[in-house]
């Protein structure tokens, strides 16, 4: 379907979920106080694909992204990697808190997709 909404009250912090949009998956990853100081103080400007946490996120507790690799399309895997993210089997492509590329073969970060809050403990992919 064109658009998909999601329950958040249902995912605790520190929580990954993945759902199903126009047929591709796309994470939801509840974030800690942690990892959004962590996002934040990340120098961007010398990453490959240059983009401040603030860009990818509407509210900073909610990271929202297309959860398909930006090298050759493999889906990530959460909770690993070596920043804290996600981590690509197929090539070894590593993503921060953020979802941004930091290491391996990725050139871009992992997309952000149109969304929307219609309420606090909603969100509306698409
Ligand atoms: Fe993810 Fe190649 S498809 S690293």
């Amino acid at each position: 379907q064109a658009k998909v909404e999601i329950d958040l009250a249902a995912i605790p912090e520190g929580k990954n979920v993945i759902v199903k949009w126009r047929g591709k998956p796309v994470f939801i990853r509840h974030r800690t106080g942690d990892e959004i100081q962590e996002a934040e103080d990340t120098k961007w400007e010398s990453l490959r694909d240059p983009q401040p946490d603030s860009d990818r996120v509407k509210r900073p507790e909610w990271l929202i992204m297309v959860g398909v690799c930006t090298h050759l399309g493999c889906v990530p895997i959460g909770e690993s990697g070596d920043f804290g993210g996600w981590f690509c089997p197929c090539h070894g492509s590593h993503y921060d808190i953020s979802g941004r590329a930091r290491k391996g073969p990725a050139p871009l970060n992992l997309e952000v997709p149109e969304y929307s809050f219609p309420e606090d403990e909603t969100v509306v992919i698409g």
